[in-house]
């Protein structure tokens, strides 16, 4: 596990986008595995900048998100395919037909895990998973108490998580409820993984998961198990 502890969010979000940008710039093909929330937005914005700049080239990078809500269209502004595409998909080079996100409004949402699972398979897998953290140790919307085993799945929203994402909906009672997201598992097979952290209030989260016992109750805690961990955090 590598450990880098930045200066302030702007410092955090450089060295993530350099982490990024290394691997693009090395593997051109590498598939991403990217995430949404407010933490990576600075480091999609350095990119986008470094991009603009003539620094990094997506057009032949794929990525897969980590999830999305049931029962929002990728149209829906409170979507994560809508979130991806305003933040980073629409000012970078990446082609839109590389770019996946779970789709929130499959009829058949256990068929959607599998497709989805069968698609990472045939990507040749995730080079480089980039990750937030919750203030319960979630990653991905696998809350505490998720199997390690898991591969992509339904998942009910914990009170905590509805609470937490009701600013941005307005109000809690427009949360939805549900949504489908990469397991734990999916998440430990990428090669390479990197955690971001910003603020005082995921420092407790943050040593519990890095430092503390391995369970499920934390689900973060079991990337202490990756061969290949880096964390940037400032809990300034
Ligand atoms: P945040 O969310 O980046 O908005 O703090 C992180 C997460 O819940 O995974």
């Amino acid at each position: 596990m590598r450990i880098i502890e930045a200066k302030d969010y702007a410092d955090m979000s450089r060295k993530a986008a350099n982490v990024i940008s290394a691997q693009v710039i090395l593997e051109p093909r590498s598939v991403l595995g990217l995430a949404t929330g407010s933490t990576p937005i600075g480091a999609y914005s350095q990119l986008i900048d470094w991009y603009k700049k003539g620094d990094i080239d997506f057009s032949l990078t794929k990525s897969v998100n980590l999830d999305e809500y049931i029962g929002l269209d990728g149209s829906d502004d409170q979507s994560y395919r809508y979130f991806m595409n305003r933040n980073f998909f629409d000012s970078i080079n990446i082609k839109k037909e590389n770019t996946f996100v779970p789709n929130g409004k499959a009829a058949d949402m256990e068929a959607e895990c599998k497709r989805y699972d069968e698609l990472i398979d045939s990507l040749g897998g995730i080079d480089l998973q980039l990750l937030g953290i919750g203030h319960d140790g979630h990653i991905g919307f696998n809350e505490p108490g998720a199997a390690f085993e898991k591969t992509t799945h339904i998942v009910e929203l914990e009170e905590a998580t509805i609470k937490a994402n009701a600013r941005f909906f307005g109000s809690e009672d427009k949360v939805p409820k549900k949504a489908i997201t990469m397991g734990i598992k999916s998440i430990m097979q990428a090669r390479k993984l990197l955690l971001i952290a910003n603020g005082p209030d995921k420092r407790d989260i943050v040593e519990k998961a890095l430092h503390g016992p391995v369970t499920p109750m934390v689900p973060a805690s079991i990337l202490q198990f990756h061969p290949n961990l880096t964390v940037v955090y400032c809990f300034n």
